[in-house]
């Protein structure tokens, strides 16, 4: 045994890699506050917020989780002021263009949950490229929320399956759950496992109001910026130690 243990050794956690949940599911929260902290503008907390996410993107990579998927602009982030909506945008487009050249080596599949629509032609394109580059790798799936609402993404759903209906298509009577979530943004995704949130916020800020349904929560007063991996081991080890019932005794 080593004398002196790696501060990332996820059993010094308690956390065991060996058996991990299938999907986490990540509410990245406190870039403005940690940029607040170092008397910088909320910007710079959103570039190293990128960061984090790159880093724990690539981690997850590497312990073999199957499902990741990150909150990273809300539809509601847009009552923001116009300077940090741009800069959030910003950053997107970097990171989507270092993902497509680095995607033969990442080998993640990227997937977007939301309304592409409102973005610039630009953003839609290298979001779309990147799902199409990124739709032959077998690895960590990685789904980026992008003007993303629960209530949204239930309400368009209720949309196009009004519309099959109308069709023909669908029968109403015979909706099921599993069927109704064929027309979520999360079809063929399995429902989070774990969903984590930063920054001590006690919400869920309309983040995947549907597939949260038996989730388990791990709050951390951590800042995304200073989220680490140890701190996501401590959010296995958590999710671990947790009693998941679903209903049941
Ligand atoms: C999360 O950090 C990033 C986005 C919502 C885009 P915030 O920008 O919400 O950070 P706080 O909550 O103000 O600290
Ligand atoms: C949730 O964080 C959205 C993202 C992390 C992208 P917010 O900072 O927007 O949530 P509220 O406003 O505190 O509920
Ligand atoms: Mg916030």
């Amino acid at each position: 045994m080593a004398l002196f243990p790696k501060k990332t050794d996820p059993a010094q956690t308690g956390a065991d890699l060996s058996r991990l949940p299938r999907h986490i599911a990540i509410i990245m929260d406190g870039n403005g506050r940690w940029a607040r902290r170092r008397a910088l503008p909320r910007t710079a907390g959103h570039a190293a917020g990128a960061e984090t996410f790159r880093t724990i993107a690539t981690y997850c990579r590497d312990i073999g989780l199957d499902y990741l998927t990150v909150y990273a602009f809300s539809s509601e982030n847009w009552k923001r002021p116009e300077e940090e909506v741009g800069a959030i945008m910003g950053l997107l487009k970097k990171y989507l263009l270092e993902a497509i050249s680095r995607m033969e080596r990442d080998r993640v599949r990227m997937e977007f949950f939301g309304d592409l629509s409102p973005l610039t032609p630009e953003l839609r394109q290298l979001c779309e490229r990147t799902r199409e580059i990124s739709r032959r790798y077998q690895g960590c799936q990685v789904n980026v929320c992008l003007n993303y609402g629960g209530r949204d993404e239930i309400l368009q759903a209720a949309r196009a399956f009004a519309r099959d209906c109308f069709e023909g298509k669908a029968d109403p009577d015979r909706l099921s759950a599993d069927q109704f979530g064929g027309y979520l943004y999360s079809k063929g995704v399995p429902d989070p496992d774990l969903v984590i949130r930063t920054s001590g916020e006690l919400r869920l800020s309309n983040f995947l109001l549907w597939q949260c349904a038996y989730s388990e929560f791990y709050i951390t007063d951590v800042l995304w910026p200073d989220f680490s991996k140890e701190e996501l081991h401590r959010a296995i080890a958590a999710y671990q130690s947790r009693d998941r019932r679903f209903g049941g005794v």
